[in-house]
């Protein structure tokens, strides 16, 4: 499809870092990217370090579902910055490098969830949200 111009690039979701090197040995061709539930709780950065070794972008799906918003640290760094609990782990994932996909059916969460460009958090409250 991509050859023929149907798509402008390849991914996979839930792939392994072995089914990844299985599928470029296979084709001689890497996936632009790999869908992969990720969240606080699933950091784990020899996983982001063997996806970026391979040139493969991580997507993270399921962010807030599989996170506590309710937990402690969240709630603290939210308040520091003003936004809320979501928009940190969010804001989070893209200071990782992480393209992230949070769903939402309601029109507000939409909006909020996209905003997220106005705070930088900082390196020290990055690590805290990791050892999440
Ligand atoms: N590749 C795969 O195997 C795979 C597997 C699972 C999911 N996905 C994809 O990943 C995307 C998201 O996954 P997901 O729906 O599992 O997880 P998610 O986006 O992390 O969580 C969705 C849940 O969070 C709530 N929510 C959304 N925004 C919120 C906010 N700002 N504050 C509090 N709660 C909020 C939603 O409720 P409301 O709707 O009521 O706001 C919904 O219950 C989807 O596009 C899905 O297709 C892919």
């Amino acid at each position: 499809m991509r050859d023929e111009g149907l798509c402008r690039s390849v991914g996979v979701s839930n792939y392994s870092i072995a089914q990844i090197d299985e599928l470029i040995a296979a084709t001689g061709e890497r996936p632009a990217v790999n869908q992969i539930p990720w969240s606080p709780a699933q950091y784990d950065p020899a996983l982001l370090a063997a996806h970026a070794d391979r040139g493969v972008h991580v997507e993270g799906y399921s962010p807030l579902q599989d996170t506590r918003l309710r937990d402690r640290v969240l709630a603290e760094i939210a308040a520091k910055y003003h936004v809320t609990p979501a928009q940190v782990v969010l804001r989070w994932n893209l200071q990782l490098g992480i393209t992230v996909i949070p769903k939402s059916a309601r029109p507000e969460r939409i909006e909020s969830n996209l905003d997220l460009f106005g705070f930088t958090l900082s390196p020290e409250d990055m690590a805290r949200i990791s050892r999440l």
